[in-house]
């Protein structure tokens, strides 16, 4: 599908919000009540518009993902070992998507993936340093997740309504 006509803006105070329904009263809520308040401190809120809907939408703002989480065994802290040996950062700087919303009768025609393909492009555009993407995902969306590649940043919320999940951007050059 092809998403040229649609355009991205951050939504910025008194900007009106189009009509919108994203099947998740979180996801709703987020936009109406919070996505103002944290206008550029926190996060950005981007809207996705189309005639008059807001057909999609979703947050970025900067995160972190610490050596700690990540545990020794992981393939990215091998990858760390085999290329930095002997350095040891705290944590490493990620992008994180903190909500996305695709409105019901726009769902499941790549809109979702579009918008991460977007997030991960601008992560490695960023002009200071980024590896990873991160998510809170809701359990409901891990398939989509899981889809784009993302993976589980660690057994410890097994079972939990929301899990922290990552995608490797070094995962973009391999093909
Ligand atoms: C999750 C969400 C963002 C996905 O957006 P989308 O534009 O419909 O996703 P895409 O069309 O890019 O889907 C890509 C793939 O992900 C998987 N996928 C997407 N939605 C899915 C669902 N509800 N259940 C299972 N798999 C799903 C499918 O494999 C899909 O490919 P397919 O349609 O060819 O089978 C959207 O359903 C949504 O807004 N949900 C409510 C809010 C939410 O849960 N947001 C995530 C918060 S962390």
């Amino acid at each position: 599908m092809n998403f040229s006509g649609f355009s991205s803006d951050p939504l910025i105070p008194g900007k009106e919000i189009f009509p919108f329904d994203y099947g998740n009263t979180d996801i709703n809520e987020f936009l109406i009540d919070n996505a103002g308040k944290y206008l550029l401190d926190l996060a950005v809120t981007y809207l996705i518009e189309q005639r008059n809907l807001t057909t999609a939408y979703y947050c970025v703002s900067n995160d972190k993902i610490s050596a700690e989480e990540i545990g020794s065994s992981h393939a990215f802290e091998r990858w760390r070992v085999s290329k930095f040996p002997g350095i040891r950062l705290r944590d490493y700087p990620a992008v994180k998507n903190g909500r996305l919303g695709v409105s019901n009768e726009f769902k499941r025609i790549g809109l979702g993936t579009f918008i991460l393909d977007y997030v991960k492009e601008l992560a490695i555009n960023l002009g200071s340093g980024c590896r990873f993407i991160t998510v809170d995902a809701k359990i409901e969306s891990i398939e989509f997740y899981q889809k784009n590649r993302f993976e589980f940043l660690t057994p410890k919320d097994e079972g939990k309504e929301t899990r922290q999940m990552y995608f490797d951007l070094l995962k973009l050059t391999e093909r």
